[in-house]
């Protein structure tokens, strides 16, 4: 028996209102499809794998495939069509000659166990074709606009999931005798056939990722999200205003007379930063981890110590949910500059610039700041994840 596996991955996605399409989202450290993949490559019982994808994605999804741990089973990228049914006609052309069983398994199903896959094909090379699905246990109504016409007995009713496996002639020759109407399984283009259709019971586990909720499910099925702790860490820096030094905060060179005095590029933003997110970690602060009187830190580019901050927390499971900052300046406005401080923030700590708040304030010319001695900032960190243990 040759087993292939075709993978319809080439959907809209639009109800998780990404425009990246849902496949791509983070599952526990890595997209969604490359789940389904290894869960579908892991099974001895798979000889080859066909994927298909959005034909704008073919190239992208192609070099994500090196990601998958002893990737030899995806013989195949091939691009999908508009509807499902044109997605799986596009990988059924494309089959090792040699395939026996076909398996047909959404892209959107990434928590497919290995016992289902197995009972599925079994089912098939038997009986010609199988399809997992669970017996429904909501009442299921039939609804015409806002009113409900009938109510269908539920002790008849299965929900079907992928995987769905078939003969390959079998399913050949359903897909060669489709052209209208829209399947949104393979099994219903077989039923018309006339061939019998064999129940496996599927899983629970076996979500279809649909909806944002689905994802955040899956997340917490996969486990690899840890959401145990979360901190909050508080920063403060100020350094002192003069002349002949470039002003740079937030890792951005602003225009201005005067600059911050300090060994290294005295990015006060950037130091009160730094020690929210260590402080929020339980780590010594920046003066421990980059000593002003070494000479490796003088006129350091401070954005870039703030990455091994990053690296050093994410190396410790510590994923971060926002960072706060405030500015305490009399002199110059610093909303022209807060994009760029924010996406070279974002870029340093590995996050999406949304994630980083910065503002500025005046103290309204009072005190050592409203004279315009110097500058200071305050920051605030919220980290969440960390190892066990800590
Ligand atoms: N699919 C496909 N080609 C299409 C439509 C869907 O390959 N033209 C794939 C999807 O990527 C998914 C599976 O078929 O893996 C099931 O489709 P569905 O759950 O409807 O996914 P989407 O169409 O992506 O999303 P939705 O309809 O929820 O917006
Ligand atoms: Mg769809």
């Amino acid at each position: 028996m040759y087993v292939s596996v075709i993978v319809p991955a080439a959907g809209s996605g639009r109800r998780m209102g990404r425009p990246e399409g849902k496949l791509a989202l983070d599952l526990g450290g890595k997209p969604v499809l490359l789940h389904t993949l290894e869960a579908l490559q892991r099974s001895p019982r798979v000889d080859e794998i066909v994927l298909v994808v959005r034909p704008e994605e073919e190239a992208g999804w192609r070099s994500r495939l090196a990601q998958l741990p002893g990737q030899r089973k995806v013989r195949r990228v091939v691009a999908g069509g508009e509807r499902r049914q044109d997605s799986v006609a596009r990988g059924l052309a494309v089959l090792d000659p040699r395939s026996s069983v076909v398996v047909v398994h959404d892209g959107a199903r990434p928590l497919v166990s290995r016992e289902l896959l197995h009972r599925t094909i079994e089912a098939a090379a038997e009986h010609g074709a199988a399809v997992a699905a669970m017996p429904v246990t909501d009442t299921v109504k039939e609804v015409s606009g806002e009113w409900v016409q009938r109510t269908l007995d539920r002790s008849r009713l299965w929900a079907a999931q992928t995987p769905q496996a078939f003969r390959t002639e079998v399913l050949r020759e359903a897909y060669a005798a489709a052209e209208e109407g829209e399947a949104t399984d393979d099994a219903a283009l077989v039923e018309r056939l006339g061939q019998r259709v064999r129940v496996v019971r599927g899983e629970g586990e076996n979500l279809k990722l649909t909806t944002r909720r689905d994802l955040e499910l899956a997340r917490m099925l996969v486990g690899k999200e840890v959401v145990g702790m979360t901190r909050v860490g508080m920063g403060y820096d100020a350094h002192r205003l003069v002349s002949g030094r470039p002003l740079i905060l937030g890792g951005v060179r602003v225009e201005h007379p005067w600059g911050l005095e300090g060994h290294s590029d005295a990015d006060v933003l950037v130091h009160a930063a730094m020690d929210a997110l260590l402080g929020a970690a339980g780590e010594e602060d920046i003066g421990s981890h980059f000593p002003p009187e070494d000479p490796r830190f003088r006129g350091a580019d401070s954005v870039e110590l703030l990455g091994r901050v990053g690296a050093l927390l994410s190396g410790k499971g510590w994923r971060l949910a926002n960072l706060d900052l405030t500015l305490l300046a009399e002199r110059p406005r610093l909303a022209p500059y807060v994009p760029a401080i924010k996406a070279r923030l974002g870029a340093a700590l590995g996050v999406s610039g949304g994630v980083i708040g910065v503002k500025a304030t005046t103290t309204e010319g009072m005190g050592w700041v409203g004279r315009g001695e110097g500058m200071a900032a305050l920051a605030v960190a919220l980290l969440v994840g960390g190892l066990p243990g800590m």
